[in-house]
């Protein structure tokens, strides 16, 4: 019955799988794939990243769907500039190469809010990803949404276009386990409205051990080579192999040796897979306020074989098309039977791939983690370097080593190009409690509720009146103030002067303020003014984290001993008095007096920069170094290219690291005590020729003076 089944879905469809893999107009084939996110690069980029992807010896792009960039307010959508998925998709297709589209429309991806629009938060008696009937309504809207557009445009592989599969949900099981039955109902749901879509392709579920049929489940991580699909007539498939790591803000870079990533897919062909996606192949730039996290760098280069800018990265790109050459040279074995494994020594073994009709392929592996080895397999004998496999696509000649790097890497370098920008300064608006566009509460108010996520800010202002009596007046010694807060960062001001900041982590969002401040008799202006880095893009139930100042606030050491202000009459405020003038844009640049040459205000908290400058010849791509500079965010030509911190250094460990046994997240990094994010990139087909417009928000004071554009080269 279930041969029966999966023959009339191959018959009758031009995409389809068996046990083996997946088939392309009926035949089986090894496709090699890569994670590329539209948004995440310029529509001017995505031919050149694409041709990269395609010479590296990639078959299929893998992306997902960013639902909160296309549907930004409830039933208004954009399918423009970098959201234009459907011009991606068609650049994929020139090229030649397949798509694997990931609809989600939970995407995770370190991406804001985990992709979901943050309306959603707000639709009455919604609950995320589990059995709830607004979510489920929404999500099937917007899945629908993006089918039929894909229908439209015929992008689906039997109606001629690139697409060969698509994903519902991302790494639900986790949350399913958590959650219990109404998660179990909807896995299910999912399932069946996915498969009620009609796409003519196969569907995926990543990280789903109990995959309804006829869905695919499919694995993610460091390694993939012991995974077992949930039926035996579905593929070994793996969706995400994390050939690097995501950058947090506080956090080291790290990466992830090519020998060990050539190692971890070379193990997962050899026991039978025949697909599997880098995640990522080009990770790019979280342009604007696109990061997830909370605390996801601006930066989201993976260490991926082409890197943010679009360059390819040395020797791990090399080193990976080299692989994927001796793995298409090996197809036919690979795809036509199950390898026999035998013993060549303690810790060595070969795979051997031979067909009836006479074509072999072997993998040689030496497991040992200290000593290179020399084995014998048929006529031959073979040099096997600790951890690594060769790979012979005729059972004969090795066409590649997993640990033998052909080229040296080759160092990039951010090369400084202008400076010394003339820069002029606007200083922001610092909460005294009395502005217009305020609302007064009792208490604190969750900040994403307040701001929709339109903003990072939200002031939060109190009045303290300070009697003649207070004894600390006499002593002074100071009273203590501490104010605890859900997240992400936090200034604090008293009578329009800043008394210090706070922040947390991405693994601790929360943080607590605690200092003296000096107070005075009569009236004081307290002013706390919170800032998020990000929302959450995974965890059970993330949509219903809190951010902002939501207490208790206390000051201790009055004549009473302490007041707790929580309950207090608090003013709240959303966002910044420059983002309401658009003061990052031409246009509204000019509606506020702008001050330089010696009256440039540095190193003060809550100050807009501003200059022009002509755009650097060539086409190396550019980045500005922000290194003198401390929190805030920066805009070209009234875009932004994302959030800067390069107050907020890296630590953690940044040891020696071998491409030598078991990877992880922390095993291999650099950049210790340094910025996390220096470089910030900026797109060349944002620019102008002349007059370009950057303009540079800074919370907690900078040198604009440091700042330079760099070119990046070898
Ligand atoms: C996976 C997830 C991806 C991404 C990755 C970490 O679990 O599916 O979307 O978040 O982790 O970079």
């Amino acid at each position: 019955m279930l041969i029966f089944l999966s023959w009339v879905f191959a018959a009758t469809a031009s995409v389809s799988y068996d046990n083996k893999a997946v088939l392309i107009n009926g035949r089986r084939r090894v496709l090699i794939s890569g994670s590329i996110h539209y948004p995440r690069s310029t529509p001017e980029m995505w031919p050149e990243i694409i041709q990269r992807a395609k010479y590296g010896g990639l078959d299929v792009i893998q992306t997902y769907v960013f639902w909160n960039g296309h549907e930004p307010s409830r039933g208004q959508y954009n399918f423009q500039g970098r959201y234009d998925l459907v011009r991606f998709i068609k650049l994929v297709h020139q090229a030649g190469l397949y798509v694997t589209l990931r609809i989600g429309p939970y995407v995770c991806a370190e991406w804001n809010l985990g992709g979901f629009p943050v309306w959603l938060k707000y639709v009455p008696g919604i609950a995320f990803r589990t059995d709830n009937e607004p979510f489920k309504w929404e999500m099937q809207r917007f899945t629908y949404k993006i089918v039929d557009l894909m229908k439209a445009e015929r992008l689906f592989e039997p109606q001629g276009g690139p697409i060969i599969l698509s994903q519902i949900e991302n790494e639900y099981e986790i949350v399913e386990y958590e959650i219990g039955h109404p998660g179990v109902a909807y896995t299910q749901w999912a399932a069946g409205m996915a498969v009620g879509t009609h796409t003519g392709v196969p569907w995926i579920m990543c990280k789903q051990g109990d995959a309804p049929d006829p869905i695919i489940n499919t694995c993610n991580g460091f390694y993939c080579e012991n995974f077992i699909p949930n039926r035996n007539y579905k593929p070994k498939m793996w969706t995400e192999v994390w050939g690097g790591w995501l950058m947090k803000f506080g956090g080291p870079t790290p990466y992830r040796l090519a020998e060990d990533v050539a190692f971890a897919v070379t193990k997962f062909i050899q026991n039978n897979g025949t697909y599997f996606n880098y995640y990522m192949y080009h990770g790019g730039t979280n342009f604007g306020r696109t990061s997830g996290g909370p605390f996801i760098t601006t930066s989201y280069d993976y260490d991926a074989p082409i890197d943010e800018y679009g360059l390819p990265r040395e020797p791990k790109y090399t080193h990976l098309k080299d692989l994927h050459n001796a793995i298409k040279q090996s197809e036919e074995a690979l795809v036509s039977t199950n390898p026999i494994i035998a013993s060549l020594g303690q810790k060595q073994e070969v795979h051997v791939f031979k067909s009836k009709s006479g074509v072999c392929a072997a993998f040689l592996t030496n497991y040992d983690q200290q000593y290179s080895v020399k084995v014998r397999f048929g006529n031959g004998q073979y040099d096997l370097p600790p951890w690594s496999i060769s790979i012979l696509p005729d059972c004969k000649t090795e066409a590649f080593n997993t640990a033998k790097v052909r080229l040296n890497g080759m160092h990039m370098k951010m090369v400084p190009w202008s400076w010394g920008f003339s820069w002029e300064s606007y200083n922001e608006w610092v909460g005294t409690a009395s502005d217009e566009g305020s609302f007064v509460v009792k208490g604190l108010k969750e900040q994403v509720s307040v701001t929709w996520d339109t903003t990072d800010y939200l002031w939060y202002m109190t009045d303290i009146t300070i009697g003649g009596d207070e004894e600390f007046l006499e002593t002074g010694r100071l009273p203590f103030l501490t104010v605890a807060s859900a997240g992400h960062a936090l200034q604090v001001f008293v009578n329009g002067q800043s008394v210090g900041n706070a922040y947390g982590s991405y693994e601790t969002p929360k943080l607590t303020f605690s200092g003296r401040v000096a107070l005075k008799p009569g009236v004081n202006k307290l002013a706390l003014l919170s800032s998020t880095v990000g929302l959450p893009n995974i965890g059970l139930h993330f949509e219903t984290w809190n951010a902002g100042v939501l207490g208790p606030v206390t000051l201790e050491g009055v004549n009473d001993g302490k007041w707790d202000l929580t309950k207090w009459e608090w003013s709240h405020k959303k966002g910044l008095e420059g983002e309401a003038l658009s003061v990052f844009s031409f246009k509204g640049s000019s509606s506020v007096k702008w001050t330089g040459g010696s009256s440039l205000a540095i190193k003060r908290p809550l100050t807009w920069y501003k200059t022009t400058f002509d755009a650097p010849e060539g086409n190396e791509p550019l980045a500005v170094d922000m290194i003198s500079m401390g929190k805030g965010e920066i805009w070209i030509n009234g875009q932004s290219i994302g959030r800067h911190w390069a107050a907020n250094k890296a630590t953690g460990g940044c040891g020696k690291c071998s491409y030598i046994g078991y990877y992880h997240e922390t095993k291999c990094q650099s950049g210790c005590g340094e910025a996390s994010q220096r470089w910030y990139h900026v797109p060349r087909s944002w620019l102008y020729p002349k007059g370009n417009l950057m303009v540079v928000f800074e919370e907690w004071g900078g040198d604009p003076r440091g700042i330079s554009l760099v070119k990046r080269t070898t």
